[in-house]
């Protein structure tokens, strides 16, 4: 409040980072952004523990629920946030800047003036998406099938307003920056939780949740198996749609030597659950 009072009477000094500054003009539609940086793959799913051992070897990995979102890159540029662009064809994106600045978990400056390009999914969670369906039923509009839906449809909405009242989210899961001085995974995720991010470890959850996120060394069918599973009754409590694992080489030389192939990435996989 005492922002806002200050604003008022100062409007020239308004930052236009300022918190108070999230919520912009409708737009009329959303500009097309090639992915220049880098193409956004999906992942290749496996089935079984046997499946993630033959991708990825006997190899340290990183654990992470696959959230049930959509994916969105981020821009910042000198520590700003200067672009929000969704994945869109994988080569090809829309520019939503605007309604992702809405989203309290995207940082509009991040504690360090870099420039990076940060990866992460935009997601609803359970509580926000029963709460919206309320509110749409009691306004006699159609109800939204799903938490993802409503995610990637609230990303698209023309009025960041009504974006900003749908409380969707975001969590970061990579960078596709590169920065000598990161040489893992894990490294990268603890960087971006210092930069302002919340990351895979930081989900809402409704009860303690072990194991969910987790560096490991993988040793043998049994112990993966063990670890899935684990993670899979994890996932539960998660106040947000998991529609599987993601699993991925914790060393980024490794990442770079195995590389990407046409359509997914080598050093990373994800386990599907059966629905
Ligand atoms: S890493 C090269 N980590 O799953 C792709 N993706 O099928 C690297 N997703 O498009 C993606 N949770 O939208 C990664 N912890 C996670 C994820 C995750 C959800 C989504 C993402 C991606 C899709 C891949």
């Amino acid at each position: 409040l005492k922002l806002v009072s200050l604003e008022r009477q100062h409007p020239a000094l308004i930052d236009p980072d300022s918190p108070t500054q999230r919520i912009g003009a409708k737009s009329t539609g959303f500009g097309k952004v090639k992915h220049e940086d880098k193409r956004m793959l999906s992942l290749d799913n496996m089935k079984t523990a046997e499946d993630v051992i033959n991708y990825l070897g006997h190899e340290e990995v990183v654990l992470e629920p696959k959230i049930d979102g959509a994916s969105l890159k981020l821009f910042y540029r000198k520590g700003r946030l200067v672009q929000a662009v969704t994945r869109g064809n994988g080569m090809e994106g829309d520019d939503v800047t605007a309604n992702a600045r809405t989203i309290m978990t995207v940082p509009l400056v991040l504690t360090e003036p870099v420039n990076i390009n940060v990866v992460g999914e935009v997601y609803m969670t359970f509580t926000t998406f029963n709460d919206l369906n309320a509110r749409l039923e009691e306004e006699g509009s159609e109800l939204l099938a799903n938490p993802r839906n409503a995610a990637a449809g609230t990303l698209k909405l023309k009025d960041p307003k009504e974006v900003a009242a749908r409380s969707i989210r975001f969590v970061a899961y990579g960078s596709t920056t590169e920065f000598p001085q990161m040489r893992t995974q894990s490294q990268l995720t603890d960087w971006l939780e210092i930069l302002g991010f919340q990351s895979v470890y930081m989900l809402p959850v409704t009860r303690s949740c072990q194991s969910l996120s987790d560096c490991f060394l993988i040793e043998n069918k049994t112990q993966l198996a063990q670890r899935i599973k684990a993670a899979d009754i994890s996932r539960g409590f998660l106040d947000l749609p998991t529609d599987g694992l993601v699993f991925k080489l914790n060393d980024f030389v490794k990442q770079r030597d195995l590389g990407e192939g046409t359509k997914y990435p080598k050093y990373a996989c994800a386990f599907k659950f059966p629905p």
